[in-house]
């Protein structure tokens, strides 16, 4: 069949599963890798935008999430437990439903997005909302797979960094080669470092002859990973990447230092810029958080550490209708009132400045 079979069976000879493993696939993976001349021509570079947002439930997450889930039956769990912002929830509550077991998830009240939540509920997660934040949920859901039988799939569960490192594969695939540079939005730095992972396997395998440059980008309110210490209150409207304690963290220190790397901190405001610029001259919609990556590379190109021509892959992690709130707002703050006519050719020409 001509289907995408999902990432397991697509690379299973790149994973640590077998004939006899009991997969379970929503179809995630083979995303589009977008040439964006809009991004080229601001930064002088050949930028390739690898939109995540289209997996099954609309973020990166689903890569790690199938091997997470896979594994976790294979193991003979009935439940799954995970702490979230929202995306790591929406996509276990799926695969989760899908595989007939149990998923228990822990997020911060108040602080994931509404899109999020409802996923989570809509795939009957066992939803919780903890009086605190990001931190203190991948601490409980720790505590909880320690001593209970449920399996822990956060991304200090390695079987998701597997699944994710297979994005690595699919934009060498595209170019022919590693990019030289690759920025993306960080968290957990879970998916830096699936990236990097990737990335040195094809070195590895023959198909890559370079390890891109890993420029990473963090919330200014939350840079645990830029300011060199845990963040206690991490703030940012971007509530995918608000995390002060990076599960990952000495993992994307080494990947940083091996590939001449970055991270790098980014304000609210210019999130949402770049947020803007990606959906109104690339055409792509993406979450708060996902623009992180395309706001660093503005950033890093203004700063003039892009090379004329260089190849850069960016890539933006979950889909903006996750959140679609910001999309109403201008970049001054107030609401956007879309303007209202009577069903009239000629006052929906005056509003156009169309003249016959
Ligand atoms: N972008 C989005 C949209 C995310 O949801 C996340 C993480 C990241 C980037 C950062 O990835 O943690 O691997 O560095 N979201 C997690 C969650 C924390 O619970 O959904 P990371």
């Amino acid at each position: 069949s001509r289907q995408w079979r999902g990432v397991i069976r697509e690379y299973a000879d790149r994973l640590d599963v077998t004939d006899a493993t009991p997969i379970v696939t929503l179809g995630e993976g083979g995303t589009p890798l977008i040439h964006a001349p809009a991004l080229s021509r601001r930064t002088g570079a050949d930028v390739w935008v690898k939109f995540e947002g289209m997996n099954p439930t609309g973020s990166f997450k689903d890569r790690g999430m199938t091997m997470a889930i896979t594994k976790a039956i294979e193991h003979g769990a009935k439940a799954v437990i995970c702490a979230s912002t929202g995306n790591t929830s929406a996509s276990a509550a799926a695969y989760a439903a899908h595989a007939g077991i149990r998923a228990a998830v822990l997020v911060p009240e108040g602080k994931i997005a509404m899109g999020k939540l409802g996923q989570a509920i809509i795939h009957r997660g066992d939803l919780i909302q903890v009086q605190g934040n990001f931190d203190d949920c991948l601490d409980l859901a720790r505590e909880l797979s320690a001593n209970y039988p449920v399996h822990l799939v956060n991304s200090v569960n390695n079987d998701r960094i597997e699944g994710q490192k297979t994005a690595a594969f699919e934009v060498v695939e595209v170019l022919g080669d590693a990019p030289d540079f690759h920025f993306i939005p960080v968290g957990n730095a879970g998916n830096y470092t699936a990236y990097t992972r990737g990335y040195r396997e094809d070195i590895a395998a023959g198909n890559a002859t370079k390890l891109p440059r890993m420029f990473g980008f963090q919330a200014a309110g939350s840079a645990p990973l830029v300011r060199g210490e845990v963040v206690k209150d991490p703030e940012t409207i971007a509530t995918a990447i608000r995390i002060g304690n990076p599960a990952s963290w000495e993992l994307a220190l080494e990947a940083r230092d091996a590939s001449d790397g970055y991270f790098g901190a980014i304000t609210d405001e210019k999130i949402l810029e770049a947020q803007r610029i990606l959906a109104g001259e690339v055409g792509v919609f993406v979450e708060p958080a996902s623009a992180a990556s395309v706001a660093g590379l503005l950033e890093r190109a203004e700063a003039g550490v892009i090379p004329a021509g260089a190849t850069v892959a960016v890539t933006v992690t979950g889909h903006g209708l996750k959140d679609p709130q910001w999309a109403l707002r201008t970049a001054d703050g107030s609401d956007i009132q879309p303007t209202v006519v009577p069903v009239d050719a000629a006052a929906v020409a005056e509003v156009l400045g169309l003249s016959a």
